[in-house]
């Protein structure tokens, strides 16, 4: 029995040495410790010993099984870092790694652009005002002094719906459609998006202008300037030069064109504002009586001013964007710089 005992011993040593996982431990363990395993099966079996014999085997039994008991233990406490390890080298997470994150979307230039001229006027207590895009003949051309077959159409290519509907050119039919709700004073400002057929480098098809203008008694051409050239101080900066041109527009008399000291080269002449030194940034002037007319409003009594500015030109001039085209691909890598 002594021998039997020993050689459980050695036998529960090797398998152990050769043990992989700690459920195959838990199976051997059970042979041999168990209720059922090898050594309680010979202690069960000591019955049959002599009264000598029996408390020396007893005594061995004991000591085997506490020997198996501490490698078992020793083992198991083995298996588990060893389990660790193999776990820490393949999860290993590379902390310095960037994070994904979610990056929040903001307003297109265009729109802050905009915003900031209305927010311009709005200061000098200009209202908001809007009006469709698809437009009556009517408010875009005839009332604005642009009679059909007027020679002054051929300024705007225009996208016609049929005779009497068009996709609004400018957004001067505002002013008709405002003058018409209401008496003067009015002092409004009216961003919006227009159509006209035309596109290369420069021109959209679709693209945005602010229109603005203001009606009371005894309003000036003085008036026109100082209203201008606050908004673009307030814009561009103060250090610009700022001049009005004559020119011509069929709703307006007399007409200028307003332009600013070239913000590429600061007016020694580039490529921007082809070697002039000046770029043109808007049209305005004293509104005509026959718009008066056509509103209802008595020329005799009221005057007024008004001017239009193209959106993305401002935009571009401003941000410094050399290609129309670029506001309108949605391209991130382009709209994530404003
Ligand atoms: N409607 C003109 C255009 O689209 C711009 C303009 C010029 C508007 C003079 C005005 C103005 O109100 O007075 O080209």
């Amino acid at each position: 029995m002594r021998e039997k005992l020993l050689e459980i011993e050695n036998q529960a040593v090797v398998e152990l040495t050769g043990v992989g996982s700690e459920v195959d431990l838990q199976q051997i363990k059970a042979r041999f410790l168990g209720r059922k395993g090898e050594i309680t099966t010979i202690m069960k079996g000591m019955g049959q010993l002599t009264a000598e014999e029996r408390p020396l085997v007893g005594a061995l039994a004991n000591q085997v099984k506490e020997r198996l008991e501490l490698l078992f233990a020793d083992r198991l406490e083995a298996l588990r870092a060893e389990l660790q390890e193999r776990q820490l080298k393949s999860e290993r997470i590379d902390f310095t790694l960037p994070g994904r994150s979610q990056r929040s979307g903001h307003k297109h230039p265009i729109t802050l652009v905009t915003e900031e001229i209305v927010a311009i006027f709005a200061a000098m207590g200009f209202g908001v005002a809007e009006g469709p895009e698809v437009e009556k003949d009517f408010y875009n051309f005839e009332a604005l002094n642009i009679p059909k077959d007027h020679p002054a159409r051929d300024m705007q290519d225009t996208f016609y719906i049929d005779d009497d509907i068009v996709l609004r050119t400018h957004t001067s039919p505002v002013q008709v459609r405002t003058m018409l709700g209401q008496q003067p004073p009015v002092r409004v400002i009216a961003p919006g998006t227009v159509y006209r057929r035309d596109s290369d480098l420069t021109h959209s098809p679709m693209f945005h202008q602010v229109e603005g203008f203001l009606v009371d008694r005894q309003v000036t051409f003085g008036d026109l300037k100082g209203v201008l050239t606050t908004f673009i101080n307030e814009f561009f900066g103060k250090e610009l030069g700022v001049r009005f041109r004559p020119s011509f527009f069929p709703f307006t008399e007399p007409s200028a064109e307003v332009d600013i000291q070239c913000v590429i080269c600061g007016g020694g002449g580039c490529r921007v504002c082809k070697q002039s030194g000046w770029l043109e940034i808007l049209g305005s002037g004293m509104i005509d009586p026959e718009v008066f007319k056509s509103v209802g409003y008595d020329p005799e009594v009221y005057s007024g001013f008004a001017f239009g500015m193209g959106i993305e030109r401002i935009a571009m001039l401003r941000y410094g964007v050399n290609d129309l085209r670029l506001f309108y691909e949605n391209d991130l890598r382009f709209l994530r710089q404003f």
